[in-house]
């Protein structure tokens, strides 16, 4: 079976866009591949969070997995931080990862713009802990968005590298991967772009959003003034709303508001009560098991033991073996 890593940044709540975008693709990968998915609370400390801020997103993080559907029978979900052999693979990669190179990533650019006053030295090496994260396991697929092409290609980059060097072909080349046909791009409620966190309160629903937060998000989405014309053409933040019906709700219901927009009888009111009550029934069975799975500390406890030990037995493998490629000798 081939290997299969990603990892999950622990920055609060996961909405349907993480839901229909990325994480239905690990619950499928996980049937087929020897998967390893990891919360990156590591790569959460360039911005330095508060102890009690750092562990609550991780359990935030993991809770939420759990619920989704990811099942840590089939895959190793860990804390990036329960695994050292990680960090040590990082300063290794790092002897190999030039100035040059780390600088002229375009993620770091864009956070050295946008915070000037916390250029550390993690961020600036944050694609090699990255490197770090998927060489441990000798992972071949990566399950990310499109986002991250650059930071894998650095990965080929630093495993290759490290080849070269002891002139041993020992770690394989990771690819971003995605099942292409389940490319599904979900819109958020602000009648532009993707759903976001980032993107302003109330563009975003949240797996964990009750039903009456979901109804008043939906009721404020963005609309026009209605089509003037049978069979017009949508305009984006419609076609948002048709988009987002067309994950949520059943094939005829969708039909049913085309038909009415074509026929310039639709009433977009109508439209987002259905939207919205679809998208509650859609995510019920997740908010009840977030619910119960928040508190049940020790399955927290359990998943988390479980899924360090399992991590570490791939992880220490490959790091015994790259000590001896590097020359460390016991006496
Ligand atoms: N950089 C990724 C992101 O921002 C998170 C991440 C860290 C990751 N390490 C990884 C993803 C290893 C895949 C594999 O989304």
């Amino acid at each position: 079976m081939e290997t299969v890593v990603s990892g999950i940044r622990s920055t609060g709540n996961l909405h349907l866009g993480n839901y229909y975008g990325a994480i239905q693709n690990f619950i499928k990968m996980q049937q087929e591949y020897n998967c390893y998915f990891f919360i990156a609370d590591l790569h959460s400390l360039t911005t330095h969070p508060t102890p009690a801020n750092l562990h609550g997103n991780v359990k935030q993080v993991l809770i939420e997995y759990l619920a989704a559907g990811i099942d840590p029978e089939k895959a190793t979900i860990y804390i990036q931080s329960d695994v050292p052999e990680v960090a040590e693979l990082y300063l290794y990669l790092n002897m190999n990862a030039y100035l040059g190179e780390l600088e002229r990533s375009t993620s770091f650019k864009d956070k050295v713009r946008a915070h000037p006053d916390n250029v550390n030295a993690g961020l600036l090496t944050y694609p090699v802990l990255m490197a770090a994260d998927i060489l441990i396991h000798k992972a071949v697929k990566v399950p990310v968005g499109k986002d991250q092409e650059q930071h894998l290609e650095m990965a080929r980059t630093f495993g290759n590298r490290f080849n070269r060097l002891y002139n041993h072909e020992y770690f394989p080349e990771p690819y971003a991967f995605n099942y292409s046909q389940n490319l599904v791009k979900i819109p958020g409620l602000d009648g532009k772009g993707k759903m976001g966190k980032s993107e302003g309160e109330g563009n975003a629903v949240f797996l964990s959003d009750t039903p009456e937060a979901i109804r008043k998000k939906v009721m404020r989405a963005v609309t026009d003034s209605g089509p003037t014309g049978d069979n017009q053409a949508k305009p984006q933040e419609i076609q948002n709303l048709f988009d987002l019906m067309n994950v949520v709700s059943a094939a005829d219901t969708l039909a049913h508001f085309d038909d009415l927009y074509n026929k310039c009888q639709i009433r977009y009111g109508d439209m987002k009560k259905q939207l919205a009550e679809d998208m509650i029934v859609a995510t019920a069975p997740i908010r009840e098991r977030i619910k119960d799975i928040a508190n049940d500390a020790p399955y927290l406890r359990q998943v988390a033991r479980h899924g360090a030990a399992k991590a570490r037995e791939s992880a220490s493998r490959t790091i015994r073996e790259v000590r001896e490629i590097i020359g460390f000798r016991k006496f």
